[in-house]
Formats: C-alpha cells, sequence, structure tokens
C-alpha cells in the first residue's frame, strides 16, 4: 500500500473510532514496533540510495500525521466522554439535604458570657482557679478559721484534711489577692463551679455555679460596690431594675449585705416569683474585710475593696424561668433548645 493510500485509510480510521480504547488499538496498528507505518521502513532497504531520502521523509510525514490525528481524535473523544459521566453521574445536591443539627449555648453559659462581657465593659479581668481547692484559700484566708462555725454551712467533699472541692469562688478571690503581692488596683470577674454537700431538689444542687467580683484599690467606697451590682443588674435584666442592701454576715466582708433586686416579673407590685413580696435575694457582698486584706499583703489603712458573689444558676433561673435547676444538668436536648434564641 503506497503512504498516500495508507494515510486515508488511517486518517478515515481515527475520525470514526468512538471510544478512546479504539484508538489505542489504532496506534498499536499504525505506531507500534511491528505497525504498519514501521513496516514501511522495512521495505527502505529495496529501494535505490536516491530513492531512500524522499521515501524516508514520506514515512516521517506519515507518522506526524497520523499521530497527531490520534492526539485530536483523542482530545475530542475524552472531553466527550468526560460530558457523558458528568451527564450520567450527575448528582443533585439541592435534593435531599440533610441538615446536620446545630445546637445552642447552654444557658449557664450565657450567663457566664453576660456577666465577663459587663464585667470586662469596665475593664475587669477574667481569673481562674482550681477546682479542687486548699482548705487554706477556701476558708483560712478568708477569714474562716477552723473552728468557724460558718463552715458548717458550706460543708464539702474532702479529698484529704487540707484538700477539698471549693465551695465558693471566694477561693479565687484569695488567690488573686495573695499573688498581686500587695499591688493595686485589682478588678476581677471569676466564674466557676463550686460544691458543696447540699441535698439535690428544684433549688439546690451540690454542684453549681457562681461568680466571684472583687475591686481592690485606693478610696473604693461601699457607693463603688452600689453602683457596680446596679449595673450590673440593669445590664443582666431591664434598665430601671432596682436594687437593696441588707445587713448580712460573711466572715471575709464587714460590713456585709445581701441583695435584692425588685421583681423582673411584676415590677416589684407582688407575683409568684417574688412570693407577693415585690423583691428577689439575688447576691452576696460587702467590703472586703481589712483582716483579709492584711493576711493577703495589703496596708488595710491604705487600701479598701468591695466584693461580690453571685450564683449564675440563681441568675439563669430568673432571667429565663427556669423553675427546675436539674433541667440545667441533665442536658435534654429539648429543653436546651429553647436557649437558641438568646445567643
Ligand atoms: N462566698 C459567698 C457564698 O458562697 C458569697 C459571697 C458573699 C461572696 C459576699 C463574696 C461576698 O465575695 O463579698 O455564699
Amino acid at each position: 500500500m503506497d503512504t498516500v493510500t495508507l494515510k486515508n485509510e488511517a486518517l478515515q480510521r481515527i475520525e470514526k473510532a468512538e471510544k478512546t480504547s479504539d484508538l489505542e488499538q489504532l496506534r498499536i496498528e499504525y505506531l507500534a514496533k511491528k505497525g504498519t507505518v514501521q513496516q514501511l521502513m522495512v521495505q527502505m532497504k529495496d529501494l535505490s540510495p536516491e530513492e531512500k531520502p524522499a521515501f524516508g521523509q514520506k514515512v516521517n510525514e506519515l507518522k506526524k500525521v497520523i499521530t497527531q490525528a490520534l492526539e485530536d481524535r483523542q482530545k475530542q473523544l475524552a472531553e466527550s466522554e468526560l460530558n457523558e459521566r458528568l451527564k450520567t453521574e450527575k448528582i443533585d445536591i439541592s435534593l435531599d439535604a440533610s441538615s446536620a443539627p446545630v445546637g445552642s449555648l447552654h444557658p449557664l453559659t450565657l450567663i457566664t458570657q453576660q456577666i465577663e462581657d459587663i464585667f470586662v465593659g469596665l475593664g475587669y479581668e477574667v481569673a481562674e482557679g482550681p477546682e479542687v481547692e486548699l482548705d487554706l484559700y477556701n476558708f483560712e484566708k478568708a477569714n474562716i478559721p477552723a473552728d468557724h462555725p460558718s463552715r458548717d454551712m458550706q460543708d464539702t467533699f474532702y479529698i484529704d484534711p487540707n484538700t477539698l472541692l471549693r465551695t465558693h469562688t471566694t477561693a479565687i478571690q484569695m488567690r488573686v489577692l495573695e499573688a498581686a503581692h500587695g499591688k493595686t488596683p485589682i478588678k476581677l470577674v471569676c466564674p466557676g463551679k463550686v460544691y458543696r454537700r447540699d441535698d439535690d431538689d428544684a433549688t439546690h444542687s451540690h454542684q453549681f455555679m457562681q461568680s466571684e467580683g472583687l475591686v481592690v484599690g485606693e478610696g473604693i467606697t461601699l457607693a463603688d460596690l452600689k453602683g457596680t451590682l446596679q449595673f450590673m443588674i440593669e445590664s443582666l435584666f431591664k434598665e430601671g431594675t432596682k436594687i437593696r442592701f441588707r445587713p448580712s454576715y460573711f466572715p471575709f466582708t464587714e460590713p456585709s449585705f445581701e441583695v435584692d433586686m425588685s421583681c423582673h416579673i411584676c415590677g416589684g407590685k407582688g407575683c409568684n416569683v417574688c412570693k407577693h413580696t415585690g423583691w428577689i435575694e439575688i447576691l452576696g457582698s460587702g467590703m472586703v474585710h481589712p483582716h483579709v486584706l492584711e493576711i493577703n499583703g495589703f496596708d488595710p489603712k491604705k487600701y479598701t475593696g468591695f466584693a461580690f458573689g453571685v450564683g449564675l444558676e440563681r441568675i439563669a433561673m430568673l432571667k429565663y424561668g427556669i423553675t427546675d435547676i436539674r433541667d440545667l444538668y441533665t442536658n435534654d436536648i429539648r429543653f436546651l433548645q429553647g436557649f437558641k434564641k438568646y445567643q
């Protein structure tokens, strides 16, 4: 077969190939070592020396043309094979999209964040401390010596005679005071878990959350405490909420106060939530006891401070209308879903 006929035949067959695998077959048939084109080279030896160059050139030309045609067709077929696959393997992503359920922040996390936001906005720092605490920080440094009757109210879980699960975030307060080495100002809040050997019922739990607030500096007065708590309560509940101070006793503050807020449900008129008194007890507070300042390295003649401790479950229950504290710990998704709207 002469080269022209061979070329035409090869080009036609390549053009007609319908699969890339057919093309591979053709490539072997024409271009492989024992393929038709290579066989032409073998014929060269029968030609005269004058004829050889021209024939060689033709064969090379033929090789080039066939290679190019194979490549072109290969591209075309690959593209149409891909299109075909895309058509048949198409996934309709708009169909039956199963949505992943998204959780919501726990109400106690919401309250923790709100308290942190309020106080960070006032230039406070957020402090932390260990939940397994030394008697030294939980009691001794808070002016509660071993034989002090107020220990009974905070009976807790002891790991050994000197180590216990902290009963209040006041322990963090003592750690921060000690670590400050007499340096002021100190402005902090410290939310965290605390533990007491308490009955578990609708309003009590052996484990709950508190946040302490502490400010120590020169010229800090009860008026600062009052203004700060007024701001905190209004920010947590609503503007116009009133607070009132009732004298109380805590070993680490003097004077000490229980703080009530006007009922956020009835506005002070009296309802079930405030037991028809118009007021709701909300936290404990006071001026840092001079002895506490002194044993922690501060000159009580120069420095004063205020402190408060607030129960976060109580805030969450009042704010979100939760009637059983245990709902906060049972991780029932149906309950927790209800708090999505607050985040
Ligand atoms: N530690 C107290 C308690 O757990 C709460 C408290 C009251 C903390 C008065 C304070 C404070 O810092 O000044 O009942």
